[in-house]
């Protein structure tokens, strides 16, 4: 069975077509990655599949329910990592992990289970004492991937998740991800701008370019397409200097 399904995805804001036309598909229990240029359509589509955001057309099938029907179904077996959330400032950041976990369990023992599995993925240590107002982006990022993993979804939509976080905390983040995946079982699709990221996390990766998947396949089989040495290379050999928006 296929976690996305999608058919002939289009987006159009005003006059701007954000995607012209994606078919994708997303099997159980892989991480897929999406990458492309600024300004290619990552984010919008996976908003789109975060039933966040509607199609303009197309067809979209979310761990087996029609996400276009069903939006609500949906999104009670995914969890979304959105590019630009911020945490409560005010609140610690062990109090952040608990308000998130109040939200989906009446009980309270259930809530502190989740939160402190929250606390482990976040890898915060002491950290999650202090009000998360204090924190630097990149503790923030590792606070908002632990709320979203807490919550065991089957589905994780993860929209840049290590962006601006040093390389010893994208690594934990990293591990975190492969961890999560493998341990539950679960569907990670994720974008990323980190070539060696996606080599290590991505067992298949979209190259969307203009709004369109301009390549897809395993990265060894993207590199091979390309002739290039590693990922970046082959990327940008891809893209052939039709770089940008549309
Ligand atoms: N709400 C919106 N209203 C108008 N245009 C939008 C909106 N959201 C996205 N766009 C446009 O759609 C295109 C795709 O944007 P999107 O955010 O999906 O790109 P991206 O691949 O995620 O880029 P980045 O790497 O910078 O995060 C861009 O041209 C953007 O300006
Ligand atoms: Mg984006």
């Amino acid at each position: 069975m296929l976690a996305v399904e999608a058919r002939g995805i289009v987006k159009r804001f005003g006059r701007k077509l954000a995607l012209r036309g994606v078919d994708l598909e997303v099997r159980r229990g892989e991480v897929f990655g999406v990458v492309g240029p600024n300004g290619a359509g990552k984010t919008t589509l996976l908003r789109i599949i975060a039933t966040l955001v509607k199609p303009t057309a197309g067809s979209l099938r979310v761990m087996g329910i029609d996400a276009i029907e069903n939006p609500a179904e949906v999104r009670k077996v995914i969890g979304y990592l959105p590019e630009e959330a911020d945490v409560y400032p005010r609140l610690t950041g062990w109090e952040n992990l608990l308000f998130y976990a109040r939200l989906v369990t009446g009980s309270e023992a259930e809530a502190r289970k989740l939160a402190r599995l929250g606390a482990e993925i976040s890898g915060l240590g002491d950290a999650l004492r202090r009000k998360a107002g204090t924190y630097s982006r990149g503790m923030r990022r590792r606070l908002l991937l632990a709320r979203t993993l807490m919550l065991r979804p089957q589905l994780a939509i993860l929209d840049e998740p290590t962006s601006g976080l040093d390389v010893f905390s994208a690594i934990g983040v990293r591990r975190a991800i492969a961890r999560y995946v493998r341990e539950e079982g679960a569907t990670v699709i994720l974008s990323s701008h980190n070539m060696l990221e996606v080599e290590y996390l991505c067992s298949r990766v979209a190259l969307i370019n203009n709004g369109v998947i301009v390549a897809l396949g395993t990265p060894e089989e993207i590199k091979e397409m390309a002739n290039a040495p590693n990922l970046e290379e082959a990327f940008l050999k891809l893209l052939g200097g039709g770089v940008g928006e549309g």
